[in-house]
């Protein structure tokens, strides 16, 4: 009788040393021991060949042999699945990864973005100058001697004397510079940041940016000029927006024009952006002076050509209809954050 005892023992120590890594496994453990044609199962058949006084000790151990399989197949299982479950979550690196939001661009950078844009769509290219210039590039270059007149248009911060140096006032210096490295054909645009010595208001200020763009080659026209801006106008207002070009007077230009839009909030009937005439005013051109060519050391005889420049900021307000310029140089996340593309 101690026999059926012994196979009990030794399948208690077989359950208990059973070694389980997977999942199949753990399955054949079970049906081997705990299935309902299992080891386990067979140790109860016994139970009626036991001595009546052994069936108590007998039970017990078959119950121990029971209990210990059960809770072994429980804990593995348990263990098991977790792992595996581990394994479903590790990511699929292969898969695109979420955007972060990290900043926005300032409407600045947008504006000027999309003025680019249009301009590189008609074959101007993009350059960049200086923003410390000398005299040279800055006025007399561009037909604006010491004393004349035109210079106090503009306020300037002087930053050195002998020679002069300041910081420039409009981005017109960049044309001269362009000139006197390239021949035409020249089709440029140029943005970038001036000064000028200005107070501080809803509706100036000493810091700015400007897009100039110039365009040089043999037989340039006025009704090229012409084109062009209803071009740009219609492409960064809405095609239904009309232009107005009023005589003027800029040193570099002759003869030389300011541009107005229609008002593109009210379409022309007049409301408070357009301060009721339904116009607005947006750039300054003409045709680039002679004496502007001759200078820079290209043939007045032989090239013409055409120049406007435009301030970013006022684009910028209208479009988005911002009413302070301060704003864009206070860096308040608040208003930043209202450029962020969803
Ligand atoms: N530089 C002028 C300004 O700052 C703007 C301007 C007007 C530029 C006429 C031009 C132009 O090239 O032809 O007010």
């Amino acid at each position: 009788m101690s026999e059926i005892f012994d196979q009990a023992k030794a399948l208690l120590e077989e359950i208990k040393n059973a070694s389980i890594q997977t999942p199949e496994e753990l399955e054949q453990f079970r049906i081997k021991y705990i299935g309902s044609k299992g080891l386990v199962k067979g140790l109860f058949g016994h139970m009626r060949s036991v001595a009546p006084e052994q069936k108590k000790e007998f039970g017990l151990l078959v119950n121990e042999v029971k209990q210990t399989a059960e809770n072994k197949h429980k804990s593995l299982k348990e263990n098991l699945s977790a792992s595996s479950s581990e394994k479903v979550e590790i990511p699929d690196l292969s898969l695109n990864a979420g955007t972060e939001f990290t900043g926005s661009r300032h409407p600045i950078s947008i504006v000027k973005n999309d003025i680019i844009e249009i301009f590189s769509r008609i074959g101007f290219d993009v350059v960049e100058g200086p923003e410390i210039e000398d005299d040279w590039h800055n006025f007399t270059g561009l037909n604006t001697p010491e004393h004349h007149p035109a210079r106090d248009m503009q306020d300037t911060f002087y930053i050195q004397t002998d020679p002069v140096r300041l910081l420039r006032t409009q981005t017109s210096s960049v044309q001269v510079r362009v000139m006197e490295n390239q021949q035409p054909p020249i089709r440029i645009i140029c943005p970038g940041r001036v000064y000028r010595n200005e107070t501080i208001s809803a509706r100036a200020h000493c810091v700015f940016h400007q897009v100039e763009g110039l365009y040089i080659d043999k037989g340039v026209s006025f009704a090229d000029l012409k084109q062009m801006l209803l071009y740009f106008a219609r492409s960064y207002f809405g095609p239904e927006t009309k232009i107005r070009l009023r005589p003027s007077y800029f040193p570099f230009t002759e003869p030389s024009a300011e541009v107005d839009i229609s008002c593109f909030i009210c379409g022309g009937d007049g409301c408070s952006i357009c301060k009721k005439t339904g116009w607005v005013e947006i750039l300054g051109c003409g045709m680039v002076d002679p004496n502007v060519l001759e200078s820079s050391g290209i043939d007045p005889d032989v090239y013409s050509g055409y120049a406007w420049g435009m301030g970013i900021e006022r684009p910028a307000m209208l479009k988005y209809k911002i009413d302070d310029i301060r704003l864009f140089y206070e860096n308040d996340i608040r208003f930043l954050k209202q450029f962020a593309k969803a």
